[in-house]
């Protein structure tokens, strides 16, 4: 019997990325929605402009909320104010400039080209080589200043700098509890480093599309759980193969 779930899921190179798959996703997601009343939440690393830019090249249904920026903003439809409780959370311990002084220190980061009005993240390029000597020398540096961080690298290149109370998992979390859906009706799914947040935090389930980056499959080596699903597909079809595991749409 179908019911209704929580569907979180990252974009790039995860929902998005063959446009075939993901059509016939939206399909199922659209009916499943429809029938049942599933909610269907992305969540990005991109800012929200980049978002929009994307919803112009993509087809993608409309969300039930939007969690942006390595979940710092939460956005519900109709609105282009981010949700002020979630971002008051985010306050406690963080000082922008006093992180972008600190991480300045450190000539391996190169500041991302692109600035967007991001208050709760600050991002910088790094090469895997460097990121192991310097991420923990940064972690110390942030720490002495009395910033309360974390660390997130993805994809061998991205490093974001976010609260301590940020990041995709407690965004996840946040919703779930507000809409009041236990885990075990809640699939998270991914790709990269800034999502394995979303698999660590509890017991929700969790789908890793089968193109997941290096540091995602390590950590599912590292960390099994019969609550996360390796898909064999990329993608979307990644998706759909592992909600078909999951039971929560029929096979
Ligand atoms: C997206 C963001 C970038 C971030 C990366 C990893 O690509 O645009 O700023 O570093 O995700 O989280
Ligand atoms: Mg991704």
């Amino acid at each position: 019997m179908s019911s209704s779930f929580l569907l979180v899921t990252d974009l790039d190179n995860t929902l998005v990325g063959d446009d075939q798959t993901l059509h016939l996703l939206n399909r199922h997601l659209h009916n499943h929605r429809t029938t049942y009343g599933t909610k269907i939440v992305y969540s990005t690393g991109r800012s929200l402009i980049s978002y929009q830019k994307l919803t112009q090249k993509q087809q993608l249904l409309n969300p039930d909320a939007l969690i942006t920026s390595v979940g710092t903003e939460i956005y519900y439809p109709n609105s282009k104010t981010p949700d002020p409780t979630w971002s008051e959370n985010l306050t406690p311990g963080w000082n922008r400039q006093k992180a972008i002084e600190t991480a300045a220190q450190f000539s391996q980061l190169i500041p991302q080209t692109e600035l967007p009005n991001e208050p709760y993240k600050i991002s910088y390029f790094l090469t895997p080589e460097n990121a192991n000597i310097i991420l923990p020398k940064l972690q110390t540096a942030l720490q002495k200043q009395n910033l309360k961080t974390q660390l997130i690298y993805s994809s061998n290149k991205d490093l974001d700098i976010l609260p301590e109370k940020a990041g995709k998992g407690q965004a996840m979390q946040y919703l779930r509890k507000l809409w009041q859906i236990p885990p075990t009706q809640t699939v998270v799914c991914g790709d990269s480093g800034n999502d394995i947040a979303m698999f660590s935090i509890g017991t929700e389930r969790g789908i890793i599309v089968g193109n997941a980056q290096l540091e995602l499959l390590n950590w599912h080596k590292t960390n099994p759980s019969p609550n996360h699903y390796l898909a064999k597909a990329t993608c979307a079809g990644g998706i759909l193969e592992g909600l078909k595991h999951f039971h929560f749409l029929p096979t």
